[in-house]
C-alpha cells in the first residue's frame, strides 16, 4: 500500500512468484514434478496458465483479503480469520515485516505476534489459501516500510532497495532464516501458500533491476522451482503488465482492491462508501478476475510500529494513526455488523460455490467507565531509572537515534551554555520528528525549575525565542525528541530520527551533548518503586507542559467480564499508553482524528488492570480517562 493510489494496481503485481509446480509457458524452468512429489503435498498444485490461476486441475478465482498478523493480537487471529471466512474470502494475504522478526541484528523473533507460522497454520485450518508478501520492503504503513531501523545505523550508509552488496548481504541473511520456514508451508508441500510476492510497488520509485533479480534468485534457491509470473525478466512488468508478461502468464488480478483508505494524524478520517465499493468488486468478479481486498481487516499499529508518508518534500511529513481500521469491512475490533461487510459479502456470495458461513456476531465491547489516574512521576525525575547510565552517550554534536541504537520512541538531548544577558534565539534546522525544549539553571537540580520554551515540529520548523533566566551558573538545555514513525514510502525512505543537524543559539553552534535513550522496558517496576508516587497529590495538579507519567487502574470483577474496550483520551494532549505493560499506541486528540485507542480483551485480566500514560504536555484537567464501548468517537471528529 502506498500513497499514490493511481499507479498501484499496475505496480503491485510486479513481482509475484507463484509457486507453480509446473509451467507450460516456461519450459526452461526445470523439473515440473519436483515440488508435488512431496508425499505430504499429494497432488496439490497451483499454477498459472492461459491467463488463469489453476488449482488442482481447475481454474481458480482468488477472492482474497489482506489481514496482517502483526496488527492483531495472536489470541484474536482465529476470530478475525473466521470473520474473513464469513465474508466469503478464500485467500488471505499478508506482508512479512522484517523489523518485527529481526529487531536487532541476528536477534530472531518468531513468537507472540511474530509467530507467523502459527498464523499461517490457523489460516490453513480454516480453509484459506495464502498470498505471502515477503518484502523485504513492504510499505504497509509500517515503520520504515518493514525494514529494521538498525539498517539506518550502519556506516557507510546502506542504499536500501538496491543491489548495494552490504544491503543484499543482510537481505540474504534474513531470507535465509525466513524462507526455510516458509518452504513447508507452500501449497505444493501441503501448506496454504500459493504465491509469494517479492518486494512491493517497485518501480513506482527506485529502478535497480539487479536487486529484483537477486531477490528472485533467492526465492528460487530456498523455495525450489518457482514460476515468476512476469517471466524471466521481471523488469518490463513495470511498464505494462499484460503486454510484457509471457503469453498466458497474466491472470487478471487486482492485488489491492481498496476497501477503504489510511488516515494520517491531522486528517479527516478516511471513509469510503459501502455500496460503490461493493459495486466495484462486483465488476471485477463478474469478469472472472481475481481480487484481494486491501484491507479485509486492518487492525491496529500497536507500540511504535506505525509508519508515515511525505507529501511534496521531506518536511511535509504525515504520521499514520495508531488505528489501522482502514474503514475495512471487518473493523478494528472485529465488528462485522456494518454496511460495508454486508454489501461486500452479498457480492462475494454470488461468486462462491455453496453458501457462506453464517453472519458472525460482533464481539462484546465493555464500557468500564471513568478511570481516575494520578501523577506518578515526571519523565525527567525518573530519567536515571528509565535510561541505563551506561547507555548515556556523550558527543560533541547531536547524532541520530539509529546511530546510537535507540530505534523507537524518545531520545533526550542535553547540553548547556553560559548564562546570557537577555533572551536568545534557538534554531534546530532538522528535527525528526518532534522536539520539546526546556531550560533550567544547570545547578538547580529539581524539576520544578524546568521551563518549557516550546515545541519544534518537522513540518513547521522555525526558530524561537528562549527567555532570559537568571542563573549563577550555566543554563541547561533539554530537548526531548520523539520519533513519530519512519516513512514507509517514497524517495525519502531513508528516514533517520532525532536531531539531524546542529543546534544553534544566537548564531552559535552548541557543543558537548549528552544523549539519554528513554526505555520503557522496566517502566512498571520503576513507577512502583518511585517515591514520588506516594507523595503525589492528585488535587494539586501542576499544569505545566512537562512530560509526566500518570497511572490508574480498574477492576474487572469476573473473568466473563473481560472484554474489548476503548480508552478515550479526550481532554488529554499527546502521548503513549500502556495497559498491563502492553503498549497500545499513541494518542493525540489535539491533532485528531483518532481520540480513542482500542484495547483488545486478551491484554486485560480478571482483577486489577493497570493503565500507565506518558503525557507529553498537559493532562486532562481532572486526570480522567474514560473506558468506552465504541470507536464512534473516531468518526465524529473533524467531520
Ligand atoms: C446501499 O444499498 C442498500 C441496499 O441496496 C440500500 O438500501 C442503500 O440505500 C444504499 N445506500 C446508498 C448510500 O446508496
Ligand atoms: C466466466 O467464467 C464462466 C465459467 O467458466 C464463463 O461461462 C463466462 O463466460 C466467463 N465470463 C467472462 C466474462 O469471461
Ligand atoms: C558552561 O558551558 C560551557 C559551554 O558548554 C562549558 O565550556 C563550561 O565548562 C560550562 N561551565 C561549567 C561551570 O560547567
Amino acid at each position: 500500500m502506498a500513497s499514490s493510489r493511481r499507479f498501484k494496481l499496475l505496480l503491485i503485481l510486479l513481482a509475484i512468484v507463484s509457486l507453480a509446480s509446473f509451467s507450460p509457458a516456461l519450459p526452461a524452468l526445470s523439473s515440473p514434478h519436483r515440488l508435488h512429489s512431496n508425499p505430504k503435498g499429494g497432488d496439490r498444485r497451483f499454477w498459472i496458465a492461459d491467463d488463469k490461476f489453476w488449482k488442482d486441475g481447475e481454474p481458480f478465482q482468488i477472492i482474497g483479503g489482506d489481514l496482517h498478523y502483526f496488527r492483531v493480537v495472536p489470541q484474536y487471529w482465529k476470530d478475525r480469520l473466521l470473520r474473513a471466512k464469513a465474508l466469503g474470502l478464500n485467500t488471505i494475504q499478508t506482508y512479512v515485516p522484517w523489523n518485527l522478526h529481526e529487531p536487532s541484528p541476528e536477534k530472531w523473533v518468531f513468537e507472540g505476534m511474530a509467530d507467523i507460522e502459527s498464523f499461517l497454520n490457523i489460516a490453513q485450518e480454516l480453509g484459506f489459501l495464502v498470498m505471502l508478501r515477503a518484502g523485504p520492503y513492504i510499505c504497509a504503513e509500517w515503520d520504515l516500510g518493514g525494514f529494521p531501523a538498525w539498517l539506518l545505523g550502519i556506516e557507510p550508509a546502506l542504499e536500501l532497495r538496491s543491489s548495494d552488496p552490504a544491503f543484499l548481504q543482510l537481505v540474504d541473511r534474513w531470507w535465509g532464516i525466513l524462507l526455510p520456514k516458509i518452504l513447508p508451508l507452500l501449497y505444493s508441500h501441503g501448506g496454504p501458500i500459493i504465491m509469494v510476492q517479492v518486494e512491493n510497488e517497485f518501480g513506482s520509485y527506485g529502478d535497480d533491476q539487479p536487486y529484483l533479480r537477486h531477490l528472485v534468485a533467492l526465492a528460487r534457491r530456498y523455495l525450489g522451482t518457482v514460476d515468476f509470473s512476469t517471466g524471466e525478466d521481471p523488469w518490463p512488468i513495470f511498464q505494462l503488465q499484460k503486454k510484457y508478461n509471457l503469453p498466458g502468464k497474466s491472470p487478471p488480478l487486482t492485488a489491492e482492491f481498496y476497501t477503504g483508505w489510511l488516515t494520517h494524524w491531522g486528517e479527516k478520517i478516511a471513509v469510503t462508501d459501502a455500496n460503490s465499493t461493493a459495486a466495484a468488486l462486483q465488476k471485477i468478479l463478474s469478469l472472472n478476475a481475481s481480487a484481494v481486498l486491501y484491507m479485509a481487516h486492518g487492525g491496529t499499529n500497536f507500540g511504535f510500529f506505525s509508519g508515515a508518508n511525505t507529501g511534496e518534500n521531506e518536511k511535509d511529513y504525515k504520521a499514520d494513526l495508531t488505528s489501522y481500521d482502514y474503514d475495512a469491512p471487518i473493523k478494528e475490533s472485529g465488528d462485522v455488523q456494518n454496511l460495508k461487510f454486508k454489501a461486500l459479502r452479498n457480492v462475494i456470495q454470488k461468486y462462491s460455490r455453496g453458501s457462506l458461513p453464517p453472519f458472525p456476531t460482533n464481539n462484546e465491547i465493555a464500557r468500564y467507565g471513568p478511570v481516575k489516574v494520578s501523577k506518578v512521576a515526571s519523565l525527567f525525575q525518573v530519567l536515571h531509572a528509565l535510561c541505563d547510565p551506561i547507555q548515556v552517550i556523550e558527543t560533541d554534536q547531536p547524532v541520530s537515534m539509529e546511530s546510537i541504537g535507540q530505534m523507537y520512541g524518545f531520545l533526550l538531548y542535553t547540553s548547556e551554555y553560559p548564562e546570557k544577558e537577555s533572551g536568545s534565539i534557538l534554531s534546530i534546522p532538522k528535527v525528526h520528528d518532534r522536539a520539546q525544549v526546556f531550560i533550567r539553571c544547570s545547578l538547580a537540580d529539581n524539576e520544578r525549575s524546568l521551563i518549557y520554551i516550546g515545541t519544534i515540529e518537522r513540518w513547521s520548523n522555525r526558530e524561537f525565542a528562549v527567555p532570559f533566566i537568571k542563573c549563577s551558573s550555566n543554563v541547561s538545555l533539554f530537548i526531548l525528541v520523539e520519533n513519530l514513525g519512519r516513512l514507509n514510502y517514497g524517495p525519502y525512505l531513508y528516514d533517520r530520527k532525532g536531531l539531524l543537524s546542529a543546534v544553534i543559539l544566537d548564531g552559535t553552534i552548541l557543543h558537548r551533548w549528552r544523549l539519554y535513550p528513554v526505555s520503557f522496558n522496566k517502566l512498571s517496576s520503576i513507577l512502583r518503586s518511585n517515591p514520588i508516587m506516594q507523595v503525589a497529590d492528585p488535587q494539586n495538579v501542576d499544569m505545566t507542559e512537562e512530560p509526566r507519567f500518570y497511572q490508574g487502574s480498574f477492576f474487572i470483577d469476573h473473568k466473563n467480564h473481560v472484554k474489548d474496550t476503548y480508552i478515550s483520551f479526550r481532554g488529554w494532549t499527546k502521548g503513549i499508553a500502556f495497559v498491563n505493560n502492553f503498549n497500545i499506541g499513541r494518542f493525540w486528540p489535539l491533532m485528531g482524528p483518532q481520540c480513542t485507542l482500542y484495547v483488545p480483551a486478551p491484554i486485560l485480566q480478571h482483577g486489577e488492570n493497570i493503565v500507565v500514560i506518558l503525557e507529553l504536555h498537559s493532562p486532562h484537567p481532572e486526570l480522567m480517562l474514560n473506558l468506552v464501548d465504541n470507536h464512534g468517537l473516531l468518526m465524529l471528529i473533524k467531520n
